[in-house]
């Protein structure tokens, strides 16, 4: 059974808590995952009684649900909320956040901090629950949890971590990369470690390359205050797409315990070559979007978004190519790419396989033998598919591809949510999907070296129409004539 606890969520009100976090509360409620004494308390600047934050809560989660919504589950959710009011700048709120947790019994001791708000405020947030004792764990567990972006770069969050452990230590904070929360993210484990017929071929005798390719047809939409400025590297590569990067690269770690799987981790994240700055053109690529069409609609281009710097250089696209300089690795590319307002939205990782050694087949000179490629759709569509050669029907020894797909693909089933995972994890005290300080800090040593230099930069992007797959000159970060990005299942 799980511990009961008390949530608090700050940023009740904002978007994570209504997309994300209520859903995936609603979720764990449905599945019987919470204890009947567990509370939720919404924490914000508005002076909301806990039944009108109720109200909130109910009609969030009927956009989010519509017809689904089952009126007693919701019932049963709504008794466990409670809002208090307060301003994160000032400590009243604070004191009674405080009060009322420790005068009541109807809120259980053990405590989640969630910081759903933007990071600026990570800090005085953390200094007000210190100085109210409620990150001492003196009669039950307190922990903290934190989104992305974790930092602006090596060294903010260097300060950033150094502030939080002041006061709550590595052990109770929770830092959330949702990759690591989707099922299809974790089945790479999965995949790579229950099937011992791949291992063999898991390396760099074996492997020609490796694409993780994260792609989005929709813009950055009202998301200009978070997003300018931030750009796509920092945005998903420095933290979802080198998570990706480290479960197709670790080695089996001893046990899937926390600690074991990020050790294993770190390792991938340390071996990476670093990026000399006079190589960054060499191996990182960025580009913005501006106007262009998919299905004859007309799309904005980012400068002439809502909220955007008409002069912004931020990047909506970024590719960078990377070496792992270890044993398994060494000389195998890996081809990080992400974008908004691309051809189609799709996360695939790509894994092509070398060339046999020597032509054995009429006609076909084995540079033009199609390569065998493993491929593991993440999103939207779970699905892993295997090229592989055969022959062509007839007389000639002439070869074919044929694909063969596992019979989940395009089952469209119910997706469990990422946050419904790690809201549970956090809930049962389990870090295995949480980001240990040291992951991030290699994380932004690998991307800092291409953001100081794009920073000096800010003159001229290169641009590709909304809509498409991006600027065609990001093609020069490949290191052999016969690698092109693979967008999806099909391409
Ligand atoms: C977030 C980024 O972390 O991940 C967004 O800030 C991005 O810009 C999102 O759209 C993608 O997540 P998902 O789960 O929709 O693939």
């Amino acid at each position: 059974m799980i511990e009961s606890c008390t949530l608090v969520i700050f940023g009740s009100t904002g978007n994570l808590a209504k997309i994300k976090l209520l859903p995936a509360l609603y979720h764990l409620e449905r599945g019987g995952h919470l204890s009947p004494s567990m509370r939720v308390i919404g924490f914000g600047r508005r002076d909301w009684s806990d039944e009108h934050w109720r109200g909130e809560v109910r009609e969030a989660l009927a956009d989010h649900l519509g017809e689904r919504l089952d009126i007693a589950l919701l019932e049963r959710l709504l008794a466990r909320c409670h809002f208090i009011e307060g301003d994160l700048e000032d400590d009243a709120g604070f004191r009674r956040l405080a009060d009322r947790l420790r005068g009541s019994e109807d809120f259980p001791p053990n405590l989640v901090f969630y910081l759903a708000i933007a990071p600026n405020f990570y800090g005085v947030t953390v200094d007000r629950l210190a100085e109210q004792g409620l990150n001492a764990e003196e009669h039950g567990w307190s922990r903290l949890v934190v989104e992305k972006p974790f930092g602006y770069d090596l060294e903010s969050a260097e300060i950033l971590d150094g502030h939080l452990q002041r006061h709550f230590g590595e052990s109770q904070i929770y830092r959330i990369d949702h990759y690591l929360g989707k099922s299809t993210v974790q089945n790479v484990l999965v995949f790579r470690f229950a099937n011992l017929m791949l291992e063999p071929l898991w390396n760099r005798n074996y492997i020609d390359h490796v694409q993780i390719t994260h792609a989005e047809a929709r813009g950055i939409g009202s998301r200009a205050g978070f997003y300018d400025g931030v750009g796509a590297m920092r945005d998903m590569i420095q933290s979802h797409l080198l998570q990706m990067l480290t479960l197709v690269a670790m080695e089996p770690p001893p046990s899937l315990d926390a600690e074991a799987l990020r050790d294993e981790k770190v390792k991938v994240l340390r071996s990476i070559r670093p990026i000399p700055r006079q190589a960054v053109h060499a191996h990182a690529f960025r580009g913005q979007y501006r106007s262009g069409e998919s299905d004859g609609t007309k799309l904005p281009g980012y400068l002439e978004e809502p909220g955007v710097d008409p002069r912004s250089a931020t990047e909506t696209y970024a590719a960078l190519k990377l070496y792992i300089d270890n044993w398994r690795w060494r000389g195998v590319p890996f081809y990080l790419r992400t974008g908004k307002r691309l051809g189609a939205t799709n996360s695939l990782i790509s894994i092509r396989f070398r060339h046999p050694p020597q032509q054995l087949f009429s006609d076909t000179p084995i540079e033009q033998l199609k390569p065998n490629w493993l491929l593991l759709n993440i999103q939207p569509n779970e699905c892993m598919r295997l090229e592989l050669l055969v022959k062509q029907p007839g007389l000639m020894m002439r070869t074919q591809t044929e694909r063969l797909d596992a019979s989940t693909c395009n089952m469209g089933r119910d997706q469990i949510d990422a946050y419904e995972a790690l809201i549970l994890d956090v809930l049962q005290g389990d870090h295995s999907l949480f980001l240990r300080y040291d992951e991030v800090n290699y994380a932004w040593r690998v991307v800092d070296p291409v953001l100081k230099l794009w920073a000096t930069e800010r003159d001229y992007i290169h641009t590709y129409p909304a809509g498409s797959w991006g600027p065609a000159d990001a093609n020069r970060l490949f290191d052999k004539d016969d690698q092109d990005w693979r967008n999806g299942l099909e391409e």
